[in-house]
């Protein structure tokens, strides 16, 4: 149905979404949803550009109207992540190759994680697309890039008992955040490809609240930026 080139580009942080709207052209802002959409162009290429809002619910209307009312033909989300894995560390860029719902758990009707009606639990990325972006953040910024699975719930994790019994629970998870996997899901149902990019800003242990604070306000929204300009200027060269 949908056939643009357009590119919805979600923004977890009123930071980030500003440092995007300070570089934008010709954007117009629409509202929708209680939400502000900004349309317009960066780098040359049309996007549509959104906070995403905060938790699944929040992400999933954010990315359903993107779907539909913007008629974007692929989504990008950039925010933050806690590190999991003891590889991941604050500052390190993970990009997701798969996402879990890590709060869904409809048992006995349900294996745990699996989301009911789908018969899955990991929502996968296309391969190639995470390969292209995963080359393109790898190039642009000097930190470690990590690809594999983001977990995703309505919860900020802060306590390194959580982090232990979610890494358990899903082994190989690289990071949790608290939109993805619901964004995933989303652009799933509308057999859409999503890019889930998310720089660590903690380790999701008690320190938590503090680091995030702090990488908000000093790191998070230059770091965004940097990665989607950088992808934003592959494609224009494609
Ligand atoms: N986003 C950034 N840090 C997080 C954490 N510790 N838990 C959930 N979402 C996060």
């Amino acid at each position: 149905m949908n056939q643009s080139n357009r590119i919805g580009i979600m923004a977890a942080m009123p930071e980030e979404l500003q440092a995007l709207l300070d570089r934008m052209v010709d954007d117009t802002p629409v509202t929708l949803g209680g939400r502000t959409f900004w349309c317009g162009q960066l780098q040359g290429v049309e996007v549509v550009v959104v906070l995403s809002g905060i938790g699944k619910v929040a992400a999933a209307i954010t990315t359903t109207l993107l779907l539909q009312a913007f008629e974007v033909n692929e989504l990008w989300f950039t925010g933050v992540a806690g590190g999991l894995a003891p590889q991941v560390q604050v500052g390190d860029v993970v990009v997701a190759d798969a996402l879990v719902q890590h709060d869904m758990d409809a048992s006995p009707l349900f294996a745990r994680h699996e989301l009911p009606g789908l018969g899955l639990s990991h929502l996968q990325a296309p391969a190639a697309l995470i390969d292209e972006v995963v080359g393109v953040v790898a190039q642009a910024q000097p930190q470690p890039v990590h690809r594999g699975l983001v977990l995703s719930g309505d919860q900020f994790v802060a306590s390194a008992g959580q982090v232990a019994e979610l890494v358990q629970r899903l082994p190989g998870a690289l990071a949790v955040e608290m939109e993805g996997a619901a964004v995933a899901q989303v652009c799933h149902a509308f057999d859409r490809p999503c890019v889930i990019v998310r720089t660590i800003s903690d380790r999701a242990d008690e320190a938590a609240p503090q680091d995030f604070g702090r990488f908000i306000a000093e790191v998070a929204s230059p770091r965004s930026m940097a990665i989607v300009m950088a992808l934003l200027s592959a494609r224009s060269k494609r």
